[in-house]
């Protein structure tokens, strides 16, 4: 689009030539943040620049606007759209990597993960040695071409990140105009950023065409958070719905030379001294590994005495685990609809009747991650579960990382209100408890490293939109609240 490129010389010099002033109907929101990112403005303040926007370029340009601003998404942008209106796939990002001979464009995927089968390469190996073909190739050039896969992986990536990434300024906000607003395939990313709205739009996390394998034969390293925040403050997410495809459905890792290629990182990771977030009336579906709340001990100081969340009203509507995932901060779990087939032993509790298994699906693994040094209050929040176990409650929290007596980590359970699960009260106590006393005998966690209770538990000083105390009104709260309007 050539204008694009006219747009561009425009923006060195404060014009905004490219991009369309939105004064046309709004989304019915409220305009009140709540929780810790209370104070946060967004870009409300300034009502003289608000721009709609259909276009990957026009998004890009607008989020780069150095100053307040409203953007408005108008139906479904995809992060492949290319500068010419036509749809990368990962091999136009090998295809453009470098210029016209660059070797990195030999990259092959198929190859990478082949080079990582030592009895395979050796194969090959064994074929040049003996001046034989391999699988009808020269074998000489294909270990050749094999030993460079791992070499020219990053060079790739680098093409895709830079394609999909959207990086959002300070004082923003991202809104969608109505239910078809979506970001497809984009990795929103707020890097030392202040005063975010991020509100009414599907959030569809980028596939990594190149992840990097971990463990044989299904842990990946895989790149691309719908929503990444590192060292970012006063960020309000809400009335969003976070997942894999446009579809909401599970993507079901692909098989690749016996791997199960797993290409999704987070759906809201948040990292690094990032402050004041409330993740509000979202629904987060279909995925492996939803929020991850600190990103481990090498930001251990800069996350202490940070990373307040407030986590309130939302659908986890099959996400398998890491609703969150909390390390180093404050975190208030309120009135959240937990729906899940739990399909997962039992840790410590008697199993009920085994039923037939659901449909494809992320394995369930737990909703409540307690990690390093947090503090989590959990007030009211329902869960629903079917599949083998849905009476389990074993698996609603987990225990990590808990070695520290002398720092230890808190779950303190509200005592004025009552989560359910299958519409039962679940005392969140005694399974909190449970839960501790299970991985202390198991070795994995240190007596004392957790404690249940909210002696030393500050109140988080702020009131919710609404209090909801047991967990019926929360199904009926989230259900009518949660996701696009
Ligand atoms: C408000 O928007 C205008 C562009 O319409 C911009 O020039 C101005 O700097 C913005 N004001 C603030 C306070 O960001
Ligand atoms: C949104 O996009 C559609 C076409 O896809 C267009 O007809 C409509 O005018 C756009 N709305 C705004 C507010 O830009
Ligand atoms: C990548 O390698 C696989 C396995 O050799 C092959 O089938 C495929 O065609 C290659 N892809 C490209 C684009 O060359
Ligand atoms: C590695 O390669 C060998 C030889 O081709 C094959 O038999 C084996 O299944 C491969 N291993 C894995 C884990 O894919
Ligand atoms: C395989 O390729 C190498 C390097 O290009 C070459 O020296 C060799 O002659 C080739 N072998 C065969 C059997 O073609
Ligand atoms: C964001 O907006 C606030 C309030 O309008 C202003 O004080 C602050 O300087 C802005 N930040 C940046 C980086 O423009
Ligand atoms: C955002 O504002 C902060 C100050 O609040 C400033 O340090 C930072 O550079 C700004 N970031 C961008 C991307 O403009
Ligand atoms: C976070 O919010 C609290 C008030 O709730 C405020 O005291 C603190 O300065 C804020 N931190 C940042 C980094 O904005
Ligand atoms: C927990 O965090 C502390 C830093 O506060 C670090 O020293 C320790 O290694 C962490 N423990 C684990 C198990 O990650």
């Amino acid at each position: 689009m050539w204008f694009t490129t006219a747009w561009l010389l425009g923006a060195c010099c404060g014009l905004t030539l490219g991009l369309d002033i939105y004064d046309g109907p709004k989304p019915d929101l409220s305009d009140t943040p709540f929780g810790y990112a209370a104070a946060s403005t967004g870009g409300t303040t300034n009502v003289s620049a608000v721009y709609v926007v259909s276009t990957l370029a026009d998004l890009k340009e607008a989020a780069e606007l150095p100053y307040t601003k409203t953007i408005y998404v108008n139906g479904t942008i995809h992060g492949n759209e290319l500068d010419d209106g036509s749809m990368a796939d990962c091999q136009t990002y090998i295809d453009t990597t470098g210029s016209d001979n660059s070797a990195s464009r030999q990259f092959n995927f198929t190859l990478y993960i082949l080079a990582f089968n030592e009895t395979y390469t050796a194969l090959v190996d064994a074929a040049a040695e003996a001046g034989e073909t391999f699988e009808g190739r020269n074998a000489t050039e294909y270990s050749e071409l094999l030993s460079h896969q791992n070499g020219w992986r990053p060079t790739v990536v680098a093409t895709q990140k830079s394609q999909v990434g959207v990086r959002l300024t300070n004082n923003t906000s991202l809104v969608g105009l109505d239910t078809s607003a979506a970001l497809d395939g984009i990795n929103l990313y707020l890097s030392s950023i202040d005063n975010v709205w991020v509100r009414n739009l599907k959030l569809v996390s980028p596939a990594d065409c190149f992840p990097a394998p971990e463990t044989f034969p299904s842990s990946w390293n895989a790149e691309y958070d719908a929503v990444g925040l590192v060292t970012s403050t006063n960020v309000w997410v809400d009335g969003c719905e976070l997942q894999d495809q446009l579809s909401g459905e599970y993507v079901v890792p692909d098989e690749l030379d016996g791997w199960q290629v797993d290409r999704f990182d987070g759906l809201f990771d948040c990292e690094d001294g990032t402050d004041n977030v409330t993740f509000s009336h979202n629904i987060v579906r279909n995925h492996h590994k939803s929020l991850l709340i600190g990103g481990g001990t090498k930001e251990a100081d800069r996350d202490l005495g940070k990373m307040h969340f407030t986590i309130f009203g939302n659908h986890f509507d099959s996400s398998a685990s890491r609703n969150p995932l909390m390390r180093f901060g404050t975190f208030d779990i309120a009135s959240n609809l937990y729906s899940y087939a739990n399909d997962a032993e039992p840790l410590f509790e008697a199993a009920v009747e085994r039923r037939a298994d659901g449909p494809a699906d992320a394995v369930f693994q737990y909703h409540l991650g307690v990690y390093n040094q947090s503090t989590v209050h959990v007030r009211a929040n329902a869960f629903v579960a079917t599949g083998a176990y849905a009476t389990d409650a074993s698996r609603l929290f987990t225990v990590s990382e808990a070695t520290l007596p002398e720092r230890p980590a808190h779950v303190c359970v509200d005592s004025a209100s009552t989560s359910t699960l299958n519409g039962e009260a679940v005392d969140m106590d005694m399974v909190a408890q449970a839960t501790v006393d299970y991985f202390v005998e198991e070795g994995r966690a240190v007596e004392g490293a957790v404690l249940v209770t909210c002696d030393g538990v500050a109140d988080e000083g702020y009131e919710l939109p609404v209090v909801l105390a047991s967990g019926e009104d929360v199904e009926q709260y989230v259900l009518a609240n949660a996701g696009q309007v």
